[in-house]
């Protein structure tokens, strides 16, 4: 048989199998529902890679974890003990390490910029309301994880960072003090603290988070992605069905996302092999000390990514209430869609009152998060969280009147798109 016959010979094995399949279970249907038929504006911008990478970033932590869990030991005596051979001992064990603990910094990196990109365009608003809902579940789910992953080394950082923020669960009224026993498994963070956080960091809370994102890119489908423009692609469509300005994400954005990845990928290679700990920021100095329940450390502050809301909780004096403003900092943003009650969605055609009053926000997050690193002794720091705080809140809290009165311009029928843009 020539070349190109047993070539058309296994294609035609190939198209034979797929076909079998497809007639048990619907794989050729969900790639075209999913891939090649999933139509999405052609003028998406490097805003739009985020999601990608954030999927991207999900799978290295599944991955390293797996490994990491190979080697490390959930048990107080042995905790820090593992992790210090996982480093020197096993066979990549350091890369298998570092991969994870940059990938949780790069994991709230590339989030927020996706949760950013939902400011600017407005893709929270009507009909992807419960898309950024799932979001924002996403989010809180990713919390959760790396404040559980971080105790597992058991440095000092880890106990005593578990501590103050296990604790704020007191500040809650009647049930507070019970709660926090409750949650440590002890009278004082110990191996029972450990290892059900171990559980919960190895199992429920990936398995959830994977089930949430199966559920995010469910909702994303059916609503279909929005674009820098705002504008809904699905209002106009050609005879076939198929949006004006619409493409097909695989292959036209499949191979874009693939050159965001591979620039991903190599930012995150310099930081594993150059700077892994990032000054400190990474990974905590004070967390290369074993944990030691009777030697509280200097200056307490948890990693870059929860800085912002941990300047919020130390900015009102009392406990309780710190603790409630921190909460609802985060329970805001679920309400991101009824608050903004602009028609229009993307930044490009919106008024000035909301782009100044975005540059705010964002100045003011930036600024809780330098704030939520620095000594809690020294005065000036804790007036400068106070402003940001009252800035951060008034983002939300004014919304609904500053977005009312807005001066828009007209949203123009189709997508702007320049070729090579
Ligand atoms: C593990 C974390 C997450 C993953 C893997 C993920 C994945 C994705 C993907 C692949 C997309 C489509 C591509 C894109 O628009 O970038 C997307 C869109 C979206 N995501 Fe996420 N996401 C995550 C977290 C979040 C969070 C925390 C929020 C907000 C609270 C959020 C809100 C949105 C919104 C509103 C869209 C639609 C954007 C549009 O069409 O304009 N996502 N997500």
């Amino acid at each position: 048989m020539s070349g190109a016959r047993s070539e058309a010979a296994a294609q035609g094995r190939f198209a034979r199998f797929i076909g079998w399949v497809d007639e048990r279970f619907p794989l050729t249907a969900m790639i075209k529902e999913h891939a090649t038929e999933y139509y999405a504006a052609k003028n998406f911008n490097a805003w739009y890679v985020f999601g990608v990478l954030a999927l991207m970033v999900l799978v290295i932590q599944l991955v390293t974890g797996i490994f990491l869990t190979m080697n490390y030991k959930p048990s107080a005596t042995e905790a820090f003990a593992s992790v210090e051979y996982i480093m020197r001992d096993v066979q990549w064990g350091w890369l298998i390490r570092y991969m994870h603990s940059t990938g949780a910094s790069a994991f709230f990196i590339v989030v927020y910029l996706h949760m950013f990109r939902a400011l600017l365009y407005g893709s929270y608003k009507n009909p992807r309301e419960l898309l950024w809902i799932i979001g924002m579940v996403i989010y809180l789910a990713l919390m959760a994880e790396a404040f559980m992953g971080y105790l597992l080394p058991w440095g000092q950082m880890s106990y005593w960072g578990a501590q103050v923020i296990v604790s704020l669960f007191g500040a809650i009224p009647g049930i507070g003090g019970e709660l926090v026993e409750w949650i440590r498994g002890d009278y004082f963070i110990s191996d029972i603290t450990l290892n059900r956080f171990f559980a919960l960091h190895v199992a429920a809370v990936p398995l959830a988070l994977i089930l949430l994102v199966v559920m995010h890119i469910l909702a994303l489908h059916e609503t279909g992605s929005l674009n820098p423009d705002g504008i809904e692609i699905k209002e106009r469509k050609n005879e076939k069905g198929i949006p004006l300005d619409g493409i097909a994400f695989h292959p036209y954005y499949t191979a874009k996302d693939l050159v965001a990845i591979v620039i991903f990928l190599m930012l995150f290679a310099a930081v594993i092999f150059f700077a892994p700990e990032m000054g400190g920021y990474f990974l905590e100095h004070a967390n290369f000390e074993p944990a030691n329940s009777l030697k509280t450390p200097e200056h307490i502050a948890p990693v870059w990514y929860f800085t912002p809301f941990y300047a919020i909780l130390r900015s009102v004096p009392s406990k309780g209430w710190g603790a409630f403003l921190m909460l609802m900092a985060i329970v805001l943003l679920f309400f991101l869609p009824w608050l903004d009650r602009c028609r229009v969605k993307s930044i490009r055609y919106r008024g000035s009152s909301y782009k100044a009053a975005l540059a705010i926000f964002v100045v003011s997050f930036v600024a809780l998060g330098y704030l939520g690193l620095q000594p809690a002794t020294e005065k000036v720091y804790v007036y400068a969280s106070r402003a940001f705080t009252i800035v951060y809140f008034l983002f939300f809290l004014l919304m609904p009147f500053y977005t009312r009165a807005e001066k828009t311009r007209p949203v123009p029928e189709r997508v702007v798109y320049k070729a090579g843009s």
